[in-house]
C-alpha cells in the first residue's frame, strides 16, 4: 500500500546517507492529527540524536531526497524533526484503479508466511460453555482469520478439558444418579446436575457430605486412569455428548477447528515429560511433589510450579508442557498463541518459562493473549437472574430473538423465514462485535440495548451501512444497468473532500489489519470499520451517486463498490456476515 511505499523510500534514503542504519527502526505511521498529513515519521529525530546531528536539518535534507512525487505532496518537516506526508489524489486514484482490477483489496500479505498454532475456545467436558468461553472462541477465531488473511499458515487447536479429577465424581454420578430421559433431552445439563449432586456429597462443608462417596469417586478415577473398560466407555460417551453440544455452538458461530486434541490426548506422554524434566534438573522434589522453582525470575520467584503432585498425579501444567512439545514436534510452529482469560496469566508464564529451560533450542514464540471478564449491568460477573452462569446457547438464542423483534418492526412485509435469517445474522454478529470491540484486557459490561442499537459503534450500524451500499447496486440492476469496476477505474476522478477522505480510509485498511495481527487486538479493526462507515455516510450525504453525471457517477460507484468490499472483508475477518437487506 502507499504507506509501505513511503516507508520503503524513506528507508532507502536513510541508507544512502547512513549505510549502517537499521531500517527496521525507520517507520512511517498514521499522523496523529490529520491536519498535518496522512502519515508521519519521527525516526529521523532519534537517528540525528544518535549521530549528534541537528534533527530538523537532517529531516529537511532527507525529505528533499525521498523522490516521493508520484505518491505524496512535498513532505513537510515539523516540530523537532518530524516529517509529514500527504497522499496525492492521483496516487489514491491509481490505488483504487488497481483494486478495481482485482490486484489487491487494500491489504498486502506478510512475507515470509509463518506457521502459527492458535489454542482457543477449549471448554471443559461435562460443563456447559459459558460466556467466559465465548470471548476465547470469538477472539481466537478472529485472530485465526486475520493471520490467514495475511498469508500465514494457521493451525487451530481446541484444547478440550477432557481429563481430570472431576471424572471420578462424574463416573459415580453416571452409575448412581443418571436420569436417561434428561440425558437425552440436554446431555450437558444432566452431566452438570450429576456432577453437582456428587460434588456436594464429596465436599466436607456440605450438609450432604458422605465420606463413602468421596472414597468411591477416588476409586472410580483410579479405575479410569488404569483403563478399566467400563469407565473408559462411560468417559468416552461423556466426551461425545459434550462435543455434540459444543459443535452445535461452533456451527452457529461459524467457527471451525483444524484439530481438537483434548488434554487426554497427552496422557501417555506425561511420565516421559516428568522424567525428562527431572533428568535435566528443571524440577526437584519438594514435600513429596515434583516442583519447578524460579528463583532467578522476579515475577515468578514466589510462584513455584508443581509438575507432579504428591500422590503421583499429573496436572494442568504437566499437560500443557506435553502439549507444547507435541506441537513443536508436529508442526514446527513459529508461534503458538493461547487465548484464555486473564486469570491464567501466571499459569502460562510458568509453562513458558519451564519450556524454555527444557527446550532452549526451540525458537517458537509463545504468546498468551488474555482477556478480561464480561460483567452484567450491575458491574458483577454476568449471571442469569437466578444467579447461574449464563449459557452460551441461551445467550445466542436471546440475541437472535431480540434482533428478530427489530427486524420485524423495520420490515413487516418480509416473509417470516427471511426475517428470521436476517435476525440470525444480525444477532450473532452483534454478540461477536460486542466481544471484539472493547480493549480485550478490560472487563466489559454486557448490554443488549447497546449491542443491538442501530446507531453508534455496533454491528447493526455497520451491517446497515453495508446493506445500504448493496441497495445502491440493487437499484442499478433493477434499472437494467451493469456496473463494471474496471471500466470505471479507467476514468476515475476524486475531487470532493469526502471522496478523498473515503479513499484515504480505504488505503488505511492494510495498516490496521497488520496492527491487529501485531498486537492481537481486533478492536483496532472494529474502530476502523466504524470510521470507514462514518466516512461513507459523510460522502453519501455530500455526494449524489446515481443522480450525478459521468465520469463522476462511475467514480462514485467505484468508491461505493470498494467500500462495500472492504466492509465485507473486514467484517468477515471479525467472523461477521452481512445480511441480504435490513
Ligand atoms: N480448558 C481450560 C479452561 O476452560 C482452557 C485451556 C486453555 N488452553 C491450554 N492449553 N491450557 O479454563
Amino acid at each position: 500500500m502507499l504507506r509501505q511505499q513511503i516507508e520503503q523510500r524513506l528507508q532507502e534514503a536513510v541508507l544512502r546517507r547512513f549505510p549502517d542504519a537499521d531500517p527496521a527502526s525507520i517507520l512511517v505511521r498514521p499522523c496523529p492529527d490529520e491536519r498535518f498529513g496522512d502519515y508521519q515519521t519521527n525516526a529521523l529525530i532519534g537517528l540525528a540524536k544518535q549521530r549528534r546531528l541537528n534533527p530538523r536539518q537532517l529531516a529537511t535534507e532527507i525529505a528533499a531526497d525521498l523522490g516521493l512525487d508520484d505518491l505524496t505532496e512535498p513532505p513537510e518537516v515539523a516540530g523537532p524533526g518530524f516529517v509529514n506526508f500527504r497522499l496525492r489524489p492521483q496516487a489514491l486514484v491509481a490505488l483504487l484503479a488497481r483494486a478495481a482490477r482485482g490486484e489487491h483489496l487494500f491489504c498486502q500479505p506478510d512475507a515470509p508466511p509463518r506457521t502459527v498454532v492458535i489454542d482457543f475456545s477449549s471448554p471443559n467436558v461435562a460443563k456447559p460453555m459459558h460466556v467466559g468461553h465465548i470471548r476465547s472462541t470469538i477472539l481466537g477465531d478472529c485472530l485465526a482469520r486475520i493471520l490467514r488473511h495475511l498469508g500465514h499458515r494457521v493451525i487451530t487447536d481446541n484444547h478440550l478439558g477432557d481429563w481430570g479429577t472431576q471424572f471420578g465424581m462424574l463416573l459415580v454420578g453416571w452409575k448412581t444418579e443418571l436420569d436417561s430421559d434428561a440425558l437425552a433431552r440436554d446431555a450437558i445439563a444432566e452431566l452438570e446436575r450429576i456432577y453437582r449432586v456428587i460434588n456436594a456429597r464429596c465436599s466436607e462443608d456440605s450438609p450432604d457430605h458422605d465420606p463413602a462417596v468421596l472414597e468411591r469417586a477416588r476409586a472410580e478415577l483410579v479405575k479410569l486412569q488404569q483403563g478399566d473398560p467400563e469407565n473408559v466407555a462411560i468417559w468416552r460417551r461423556m466426551i461425545e455428548l459434550s462435543r455434540e453440544q459444543f459443535d452445535a455452538i461452533y456451527r452457529r458461530l461459524d467457527v471451525r477447528f483444524d484439530h481438537t486434541l483434548g488434554e487426554s490426548f497427552y496422557n501417555d506422554r506425561l511420565p516421559g515429560v516428568v522424567a525428562s524434566l527431572l533428568e535435566k534438573g528443571i524440577i526437584r522434589e519438594s514435600e513429596g511433589a515434583l516442583v519447578a522453582f524460579f528463583d532467578d525470575v522476579p515475577a515468578l520467584k514466589a510462584h513455584p510450579a508443581i509438575v507432579r503432585k504428591r500422590d503421583g498425579a499429573f496436572n494442568y501444567t504437566t499437560t500443557d508442557l506435553a502439549t507444547l512439545e507435541y506441537r513443536w514436534e508436529t508442526w514446527r510452529p513459529d508461534e503458538i498463541i493461547y487465548v484464555t482469560d486473564g486469570r491464567q496469566q501466571l499459569h502460562f508464564q510458568q509453562v513458558f518459562e519451564i519450556f524454555r529451560r527444557w527446550h532452549p533450542e526451540v525458537p517458537t514464540r509463545l504468546t498468551h493473549v488474555w482477556f478480561g471478564s464480561i460483567l452484567g449491568e450491575n458491574g458483577q460477573p454476568l449471571k442469569t437472574r437466578s444467579g447461574q452462569n449464563v449459557k452460551l446457547a441461551d445467550l445466542l438464542d436471546e440475541a437472535e430473538e431480540r434482533a428478530l423483534r427489530v427486524v420485524r418492526e423495520k420490515n413487516p412485509d418480509l416473509p417470516a423465514a427471511d426475517q428470521r435469517e436476517i435476525a440470525r445474522v444480525i444477532g450473532i454478529g452483534a454478540v461477536k462485535y460486542a466481544d471484539l470491540l472493547p480493549n480485550r484486557q478490560s472487563d466489559y459490561v454486557f448490554s443488549w440495548d447497546k449491542m443491538l442499537a442501530l446507531n453508534g459503534n455496533t454491528a447493526p450500524y455497520l451491517l446497515y451501512a453495508a446493506t445500504r451500499i448493496r441497495s445502491i447496486f440493487r437499484k442499478l440492476e433493477e434499472a437494467g444497468e451493469r456496473f463494471d469496476p474496471v471500466a470505471a477505474a479507467d476514468r476515475a476522478t476524486l475531487t470532493e473532500p469526502t471522496e478523498l477522505a473515503l479513499a484515504r480510509m480505504l488505503e488505511r485498511f492494510d495498516f490496521v489489519v497488520h496492527a491487529v495481527a501485531a498486537e492481537y487486538r481486533p478492536n483496532y479493526l472494529c474502530n476502523y470499520l466504524y470510521e470507514l462507515a462514518g466516512a461513507f455516510t459523510a460522502f453519501y450525504e455530500a455526494c449524489p451517486v446515481l443522480r450525478s453525471e459521468e465520469p463522476v457517477r462511475s467514480s462514485r460507484l467505484l468508491l461505493c463498490h470498494l467500500v462495500f468490499k472492504v466492509l465485507e472483508t473486514g467484517l468477515g475477518l471479525l467472523g461477521i456476515g452481512i445480511p441480504e437487506r435490513m
